[in-house]
C-alpha cells in the first residue's frame, strides 16, 4: 500500500490495522474481561482454535480442586479448603482445631510467597501436611460423620460450576481433578452439590479407615503443592480414560499446579488457566509468565466455560 511509504503515517495506521484485527477477532467476549490477563493473546487464541479443530474427542481437562474449583471467598470470608472442612467438633477438638490453624498461618504465607523458589518451599510443605495428617489421625476422625461436616461446612464451588462439571460429562470429555487436598472430603463436596459425575477421576490424599471406620493413616505417597509432578507421571499417566487425548484444558490456583499435565504424553496442545486469588500485585508477573490465561479475583467459572464452549462447539469429535 502507497501509504505505508510516508514514515509519519506508517506506525499509527499499523496500530490502527492491529486494534482493528484484534477487535474482529473477539469469538469468547469473555476473555475481553477486566479480570483477564494474558501474556500472548494470539496464542491463547491459536490454542483455543487448534483444539476446537480437533474437537471434544481430544480433549481432557485436568484441574486443581482446592481455590480452583473451589471459591477462594464469598461475602468476604474465606471458603474452607478440604482441609479446613474438617475443622468440626464432630470429627476434631478444639486443641486440634487451634494447632491446625496455627500451622495454616504459618504454612500458607510460605506456599504462596513469590520471593521463594518451589525448591525452597518443597520440604517446608511436606512439614505442613505431615504434621496436619498426624494430627488428624490423633484425633480418631469417623469415616460416617464425614458427609455431616462437609453439610455443616461452608464449602462453596465456584459460581458456574455446574455448567462446566455438567457440559464435559455431555460431551464425555475426561476430568481429572487433581488435589493435594483430602480426598475422602473432595468426594463429598462434589457428590453434596450434585455433580459427581462418570467421567471424574481423582488423585488426591485419601484416609485410609480401620474395619470400625476410623481414620488410622493416609494412604499412598502424600500429594503436597508441589510434588504434583511426581503424582502426574506415576499415576495420572496410567489412567487409560486419559488416554488418547492430547489437548489438555489445565486450571489451577498455585504454580506448582502446572506440573498437574507432566504425565500426559504425546500432548499436542496444552492451554493453562490459572486462578490469581490472592496477594494480586505481588504474584501477578510471575502468574501472567507463567499461565496462558490470568484470572484476577474472579469467583466464577465463566472464563472456563466460555472456553471449553468454544472448543466444543463444533470440530469433528470422535
Ligand atoms: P489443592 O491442591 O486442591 O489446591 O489443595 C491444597 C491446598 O490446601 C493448598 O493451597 C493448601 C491448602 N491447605 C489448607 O488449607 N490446610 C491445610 O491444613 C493444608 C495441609 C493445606
Ligand atoms: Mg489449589
Amino acid at each position: 500500500m502507497q501509504i505505508y511509504h510516508i514514515p509519519w503515517i506508517n506506525t499509527p495506521v499499523r496500530t490502527v490495522l492491529a486494534i482493528w484485527h484484534q477487535l474482529t477477532k473477539t469469538e469468547i467476549p469473555e476473555l475481553a474481561k477486566c479480570s483477564v490477563l494474558m501474556r500472548e493473546r494470539s496464542r491463547v487464541e491459536e490454542t483455543i482454535h487448534a483444539m476446537q479443530r480437533a474437537g471434544a474427542g481430544n480433549l481432557q481437562v485436568i484441574s486443581d480442586f482446592d481455590m480452583t474449583l473451589t471459591r477462594f471467598a464469598h461475602n468476604g470470608k474465606r471458603v474452607p479448603t478440604t482441609h479446613n472442612i474438617l475443622d468440626n467438633r464432630l470429627l476434631i477438638n478444639e486443641d486440634c482445631t487451634k494447632k491446625i490453624r496455627a500451622l495454616l498461618n504459618t504454612y500458607y504465607p510460605i506456599e504462596i510467597d513469590p520471593s521463594r523458589s518451589a525448591e525452597e518451599k518443597l520440604p517446608l510443605m511436606v512439614e505442613w501436611w505431615t504434621k496436619v495428617h498426624e494430627l488428624l489421625i490423633e484425633q480418631r476422625i469417623r469415616k460416617d460423620m464425614l458427609a455431616q461436616a462437609v453439610k455443616e461446612s461452608s464449602a462453596m464451588l465456584r459460581d458456574g460450576y455446574k455448567v462446566f462439571f455438567d457440559h464435559l460429562a455431555e460431551q464425555r470429555i475426561p476430568l481429572l481433578i487433581f488435589s493435594a487436598g483430602v480426598g475422602d472430603v473432595l468426594e463429598e463436596v462434589i457428590q453434596q452439590n450434585h455433580v459427581f459425575h462418570p467421567n471424574v477421576h481423582i488423585i488426591s490424599n485419601y484416609m485410609d479407615f480401620d474395619q470400625t471406620g476410623v481414620l488410622r493413616a493416609f494412604k499412598g505417597q502424600l500429594i503436597h503443592t508441589f510434588n504434583k509432578r511426581e503424582g502426574a507421571l506415576s499415576h495420572a499417566a496410567g489412567l487409560t480414560e486419559l488416554q488418547g487425548r492430547p489437548n489438555v484444558l489445565l486450571l489451577g490456583d498455585s504454580l506448582g499446579d502446572l506440573t498437574m499435565a507432566d504425565g500426559v504424553s504425546e500432548h499436542e496442545n496444552i492451554l493453562t488457566i490459572g486462578f490469581l486469588n490472592d496477594q494480586v500485585e505481588e504474584r501477578k508477573e510471575s502468574y501472567i509468565n507463567s499461565f496462558d490465561i490470568v484470572l484476577v479475583k474472579d469467583e466464577t467459572m465463566d472464563v472456563p466455560n466460555a472456553v471449553l464452549r468454544h472448543i466444543t462447539s463444533s470440530g469433528n469429535g470422535k
